[in-house]
């Protein structure tokens, strides 16, 4: 066995355990290990089964871990924790789930606000990054193969593409943008949303964007300049959404892609995994979710809201949107089914075993 391996795993597991995400505990471990030669792609691939093997890998220390992993890889296969294999496996599939972790599909948008979508897909084929339109949306690409990382392609740090889930784009198809809107982002930043709005509408929109988080807020106001929206068009406004004062503030649309578990993007970044050991994240986050919904209910004018949650769990997301069912309105587009026992039969779920995306709930809202 090379030495090489076991101290790059080794510091991977280190990094990961300090709450890092995985491509930076990647780099970081990387540079600890100081090898050259290698092929990058496999041990990534690696890096990522080992994260999402966490759970059935014995041993207390990090090096115990390591070891039963590179004995064992042939024969392990991914686990949730315990209580999570508990609460899912009534609502879902769970070794399907797991399964469909392993491997992330790409998403891009062509981002019509600063190129065509005939002449971007042409150059990403030329680029060679093989892709396939996707059904619902004609500016939105699947990755079926590519030979360049696509991250680093001119097209995607020029923000002509946008790496954004198709998830992500059904959440904002759900908010029927169109030129003239007003919009209240009440959960904004890093702006991914948002920036799709603005182009749906071909920047014809008003959007006031709200957000708990001040880094954040400068990040997305960046995002957006280089994404090509009309920064005059955005009130950018440092808030707890939890406590909205703004029966003054009308608008027609109101988002609500709250903040959650993240435990729908695991997919993405397998060391999400180890942020849910236990399930005090979902409950904080979903304490949250109730307070925002109730504010925006009971504070703004008449509108149609959308609510979003990238959680593969239900306290975030039926469970929230039980408390305003009488407000539920249909959906344009239903994914899979919401998790059966609730009310809000409405809402829909898209999972990466069903889906190819990241896990998501959805709902929509008329309040008069
Ligand atoms: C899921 S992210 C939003 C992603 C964004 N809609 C997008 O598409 O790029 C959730 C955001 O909620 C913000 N947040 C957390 N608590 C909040 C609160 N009480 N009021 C307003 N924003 C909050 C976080 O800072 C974070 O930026």
């Amino acid at each position: 066995m090379a030495d090489w391996r076991i101290t790059f795993l080794r510091s991977l597991l280190f990094y990961i355990e300090k709450g890092y995400p995985l491509s930076v505990s990647i780099v970081k471990a990387k540079e600890d290990s100081k090898i050259k030669g290698i092929n990058w792609d496999l041990i990534e691939e690696e890096s990522r089964d080992i994260i999402l093997n966490f759970f059935s890998l014995y041993g207390r220390k990090r090096s115990e871990k390591v070891d039963y992993w590179i004995k064992n890889k042939e024969r392990i296969s991914p686990s949730l924790p315990d209580w999570m294999e508990k609460e899912l496996s009534v609502y879902l599939d769970t070794k399907l789930l797991v399964s469909s972790l392993r491997k992330r599909t790409l998403w891009l948008r062509v981002n019509t606000l600063k190129t065509s979508e005939e002449k971007t897909a042409r150059e990403l084929e030329k680029n060679g990054v093989l892709i396939e339109r996707d059904k619902d949306f004609e500016f939105l690409y699947k990755v079926v193969e590519s030979k360049v990382h696509v991250s680093s392609l001119d097209l995607v740090k020029d923000f002509r593409v946008i790496i954004q889930d198709k998830a992500s784009v059904a959440v904002v198809n759900e908010l029927e943008a169109e030129a003239g809107d007003e919009l209240v982002d009440l959960s904004s930043a890093p702006g991914n949303k948002l920036s799709l709005f603005a182009m749906l509408t071909e920047n014809k929109f008003k959007a006031i964007a709200l957000d708990l988080d001040q880094k954040r807020l400068e990040k997305e106001r960046l995002f957006l300049k280089k994404a090509g929206v009309d920064l005059d068009r955005v009130s950018f406004v440092l808030h707890d959404s939890t406590t909205l004062a703004m029966r003054s503030l009308v608008a027609q649309k109101v988002l609500l892609d709250a903040p959650c578990s993240s435990s729908g993007m695991i997919y993405n970044d397998p060391s999400i995994l180890l942020s849910l050991k236990d399930k005090t994240k979902v409950d904080f986050f979903s304490r949250i979710q109730k307070e925002i919904l109730r504010s925006a209910v009971q504070r703004l004018s008449p509108y149609l809201m959308v609510y979003s949650v990238c959680s593969i769990f239900p306290e975030e997301g039926e469970e929230i949107t039980d408390l305003f069912s009488d407000f539920l309105v249909p959906l344009r587009k239903k994914y899979s089914h919401p998790y059966r026992g609730f009310k809000s039969v409405q809402s829909t779920r898209l999972f990466p075993f069903s889906e190819q995306t990241e896990g998501f709930y959805i709902a929509k809202f008329k309040i008069q």
